[in-house]
């Protein structure tokens, strides 16, 4: 089932999201989000985003697919971050929920990860490029956090007039 993605402007992406459990019908929930990524050609999407105050979020890579980097489709359940390498990266950003902004943010370029997966077992990585990416920023949502509080106020400034359009079209 396709879900309606929450832009920006709403209350829910500015919440905390809370633990989710085994009886949160997590795997009808995220099979429901993968189908929602996939139509909106998106590669991660967070609960709050379909309106689901839990701790959980989806990345699918099939629109990065170069066919020489595997490809990532992975739930991510009660997701934690455990280290932040030093080193940093710059990367553009964009967001299902802030259509048509694209901005670059600085973040760790690898980090250590525990969650649970589909089948609510605990996992433990280490994990970089493209997945470390996707990783935080999806992370960031479940904390009421968006990419667009992560770059410079001035650019910040410069897009208030495009998230203000995004926020009078709900
Ligand atoms: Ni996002």
């Amino acid at each position: 089932m396709i879900l309606p993605i929450i832009k920006y402007g709403a209350s829910v992406l500015r919440n905390k999201a809370s633990v989710i459990d085994k009886g949160d019908d997590f795997e009808n929930l995220s099979a429901n989000m993968f189908e929602t990524l996939k139509k909106a050609q998106g590669i991660g999407l967070a609960g709050p985003q379909v309106n689901v105050l839990k701790n959980m979020f989806v990345i699918d890579t099939t629109p990065f697919d170069d066919g020489t980097t595997p490809k990532i489709e992975k739930a991510f359940f009660n997701p934690e971050i455990l280290h932040f390498s030093d080193e940093n990266e710059n990367y553009e950003e964009g967001c299902l929920s802030i259509p048509g902004i694209f901005e670059s943010v600085i973040r760790p370029s690898s980090i250590e990860v525990r969650y649970r997966d589909i089948n609510f077992d605990i996992k433990k990585e280490k994990i970089g490029g493209i997945e470390a990416r996707i990783f935080q920023h999806e992370y960031d949502h479940l904390e009421g956090i968006l990419f667009i509080d992560r770059i410079h106020k001035l650019r910040r400034k410069l897009i208030n007039k495009k998230l203000q359009k995004i926020v009078i079209g709900h």
